[in-house]
């Protein structure tokens, strides 16, 4: 992780690591999930419920990643400065905080969580598919086959106190879960809202721009576009360059020799990718065999 030291622009660096770890073949699987969730309405409600529903819990991981790096006092300090105030946790703990301050209030939207928002498009895409309510129940149930991957997402995103190795790792891996996210939003954006292919939902959602729910009218696709959007970006590109701030913060107040600190976030780096990779793996197959069931009824 070098390249995050010699470069400062983050474009340089979102492409530098984009090759190095073949963000080709992670589109191919985000993409793969997207085209799938067309095939049927139910493969689409399918689509982001569970979207929303893994999603949803890295806001919360990542406070707990800025509250772990922010309780390891003296972990991060500054070797030139006096004891009582050479530690330098917080700075790097603000960085990463940046990135979670709209999930739990955005400014733009009154004060209301991502998640509440995440619910409106779930709720979308619930109304769009016109499900019974017993078929919604049925299709809402997080399938088992989820479960390790998101245990070993909540375990290695919000680090440890005091354990320099699991917060450099998961410095790694929130950085890899910002650009993802930056991509990811951007293609679900450009599938979705923007390609020839999910023209019904497309025509649905420009009818339906809110949606009612909790007794107020959400909109259906801000969470989408708030995040990332085709032909542009959205806050988590913002997320992504406070998360180089806050791993140049780290390594230059390391209490880990330099090469194992680039090591470990590496590392951190290469298992969000993979752990994000096998997600849409599943959810492609989801999606395409609920279209599939869906498709043998009729
Ligand atoms: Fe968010
Ligand atoms: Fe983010």
């Amino acid at each position: 992780m070098q390249l995050i030291i010699e470069q400062q622009e983050p474009r340089l660096i979102a492409a530098a690591l984009a090759e190095q770890f073949d963000f080709a073949s992670a589109d191919a699987q985000c993409m793969k999930a997207c085209y799938n969730a067309l095939l049927s309405p139910d493969a689409t409600y399918v689509f982001f419920s569970r979207y929303a529903a893994i999603n949803g819990f890295a806001g919360p991981l990542v406070a707990r990643l800025a509250s772990a790096i922010g309780l390891s006092r003296g972990t991060f300090i500054d070797q030139d400065e006096y004891p009582d105030i050479a530690d330098k946790d917080m700075l790097v703990a603000q960085q990463v905080f940046s990135a979670t301050i709209d999930e739990f209030g955005d400014a733009g939207q009154r004060g209301l969580t991502h998640r509440t928002l995440a619910q409106a498009t779930v709720e979308a895409a619930a109304q769009f598919a016109g499900l019974s309510r017993y078929r919604r129940r049925e299709l809402a149930q997080l399938p088992g086959t989820y479960q390790p991957l998101l245990e070993s997402f909540i375990r290695d995103y919000q680090g440890e106190v005091g354990n320099a190795r699991r917060l450099v790792y998961a410095l790694g891996y929130h950085l890899a879960s910002e650009l993802r996210a930056d991509r990811e939003y951007a293609l679900i954006d450009e599938v979705f809202l923007h390609s020839s292919w999910g023209k019904d939902f497309k025509a649905w959602l420009n009818e339906h721009k809110r949606v009612s729910l909790f007794g107020e009218a959400l909109p259906s696709w801000y969470w989408v576009a708030t995040h990332g959007h085709y032909g542009g970006n959205g806050v988590e590109w913002q997320h992504f360059d406070a998360a180089l701030v806050a791993i140049r913060g780290a390594r230059r107040y390391s209490p880990l020799p330099i090469a194992e600190f680039d090591t470990l976030v590496a590392e951190g780096f290469g298992d969000f990718i993979r752990l994000i990779n096998d997600t849409f793996i599943l959810l492609a197959g989801e999606c395409g065999a609920v279209a599939a069931s869906e498709e043998a009824q009729v």
